[in-house]
């Protein structure tokens, strides 16, 4: 491709309003232009005065009530009249694991984010999780692709482990799994690729705002920016060498995750309501103003999807039904499966993609967050630290394919089994902060414990009076630890890796 000159890409900054990227063009450097003028090119200017207008200057509608209902789901007690009823557990098992010892199934992990809500310089994916060993998020994930393949693949057979990145944290990520060996996978398992990024809009004006003078703000496109990154990264070319059919797709922040979870993947792929192109696990919401998004059904008949919680009207998170329970009680998990065809078509069709800037491919609604974003003052050239939100910035949501779906399935886990993020530092009061994280691993490990026959020391109020901590390598589910007949003492205070 030829080097972008100036006179053209001026022009098609006139052409959309946005020549205020050019401000300081004649301040810079050679090097400097010539990296102003690439960026400029690799962006999709022609979608950007229709995303200013639809997302920047204009703020979408909420949902109305009457739009959304509860969806069916397949309850975690497979022999409970919840949700859409009783189901076949061990079947659906069976089926899973048939998948990944074909080696039909990779496990993928959004990891676009930084530590910064917790106060952690570095990629998420690096803060110390594991309740008494310290682990890096990332190694927990690691144990579990480890624990799998030794239960369900025959010798050769392999889950690859492909990681999205941003371009904020890629070499740094890159680097950590080099200097952890790799957490034990055999480093030609694991792949790694950045996101698309978008550009940052000013609220008022819809201009783009430069970061620098050369360079445009931009901030990551969201985690839905990850069914463009598979294709364009060339991840879904080498799944399909590798004969993968499906994504178990979780995010980064969860140390108790199921990264690769039999029983979903066979309801995904063979459940009669399921069209295996994607599917969603749910958690019952804590409480009603809990910080999750609700997986519901968008109007009569219609297809489920993913309603954030600060969309979500009031009247609706706080409503319960006559046994007192709350209506939308579908907390997502952030834990999906998707066909790898289900990626390639929302991707325009099979074949290996193509480059294209963020904005292009997949064709994924955006979501406008309000956010202070650093700039340079165009008048005099200084950069600004804004003190209240300055700008618009746009993501996708990786949920948003589920509407997208010809029909999709939910399944229902248990929260103190899979489900302890760590997104906020601790602080009193504060969920889905460390400290929370750490106790429900040692609710998890005490429950499973204690059915294996193993006593616990707990405190008055009913706690554990220990940190347990048990990896997947021990067990991935109560079943397999009951069968192991574990033997062991704890005694108050211990903090133990089971
Ligand atoms: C998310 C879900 C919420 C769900 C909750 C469960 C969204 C918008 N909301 O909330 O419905 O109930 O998890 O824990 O996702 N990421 C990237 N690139 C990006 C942005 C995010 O890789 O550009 C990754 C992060 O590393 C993280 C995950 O996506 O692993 C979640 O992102 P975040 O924006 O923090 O969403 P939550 O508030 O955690």
């Amino acid at each position: 491709m030829s080097s972008p000159t100036l006179a053209s890409i001026r022009q098609s900054l006139a052409s959309i309003d946005q020549e205020q990227l050019l401000t300081f063009f004649d301040r810079l450097d050679a090097g400097k232009q010539a990296r102003l003028l690439a960026n400029i090119a690799s962006m999709n200017l022609s979608a950007i005065p229709g995303l200013v207008r639809e997302y920047v200057l204009t703020k979408p509608a909420a949902h109305g009530d009457s739009e959304l209902s509860p969806p069916a789901y397949y309850p975690a007690d497979c022999t409970s009249t919840a949700g859409r009823g009783a189901w076949d557990r061990a079947h659906f098992r069976a089926k899973g694991i048939e998948l990944i010892a074909a080696g039909h199934i990779a496990a993928f992990t959004v990891a676009g984010g930084q530590g910064s809500r917790l106060g952690f310089e570095g990629p998420k994916g690096c803060y110390p999780a594991g309740a008494v060993s310290n682990i890096p998020l990332f190694a927990c994930l690691a144990d579990w692709i480890i624990a799998a393949q030794r239960a369900f693949c025959p010798a050769g057979v392999r889950i690859p482990w492909y990681i999205m990145t941003s371009p904020l944290n890629d070499a740094q990520t890159r680097e950590f799994f080099k200097q952890n060996a790799y957490f034990g996978l055999d480093r030609h398992d694991v792949m790694f690729f950045p996101q698309g990024v978008m550009p940052s809009f000013d609220i008022a004006t819809g201009k783009i705002l430069l970061s620098d003078l050369h360079e445009p703000a931009v901030n990551p496109d969201g985690h839905g920016g990850s069914i463009r990154a598979l294709m364009v990264s060339g991840a879904i070319a080498d799944m399909k060498r590798r004969g993968v059919r499906h994504i178990s797709y979780t995010q980064i922040d969860n140390p108790l995750v199921r990264v690769i979870d039999p029983v979903f993947l066979g309801l995904h792929a063979f459940a009669p309501d399921s069209s295996a192109q994607m599917s969603s696990k749910m958690v019952a919401k804590a409480h009603a103003g809990e910080k999750v998004g609700v997986l519901a059904r968008m109007g009569a008949g219609g297809k489920i999807g993913v309603v954030e919680y600060s969309d979500m009207p009031r009247a609706l998170t706080e409503a319960v039904d006559a046994s007192g329970r709350l209506v939308f009680n579908a907390g997502n998990a952030a834990v999906h499966v998707l066909s790898v065809e289900f990626v390639e078509r929302l991707n325009g069709g099979g074949g290996g993609g193509g480059g294209g800037a963020a904005g292009q491919g997949a064709s994924m609604p955006y979501h406008r967050a309000e956010k202070k974003v650093p700039h340079i003052d165009l008048a005099s050239g200084q950069r600004v630290e804004p003190t209240s939100n300055n700008a618009v910035k746009l993501e996708t949501f990786v949920f948003d394919a589920l509407a997208m779906c010809e029909s999709s399935i939910v399944m229902e886990s248990l929260r103190v089994d899979e489900f302890a993020p760590i997104k906020n530092a601790t602080a009193p009061g504060v969920s889905d902060s460390p400290q929370t994280c750490r106790e429900i691993q040692t609710a998890r490990a005490a429950a499973w414990l204690e059915r294996a026959g193993v006593r616990v020391p707990r405190k008055a109020t009913g706690e554990p009076d220990c940190v347990l901590e048990l990896p997947p390598s021990t067990a991935m589910d109560v079943e397999s630890l009951i069968a192991q007949r574990p033997a062991m003492d704890i005694v108050a205070g211990a903090k133990i890796v089971v």
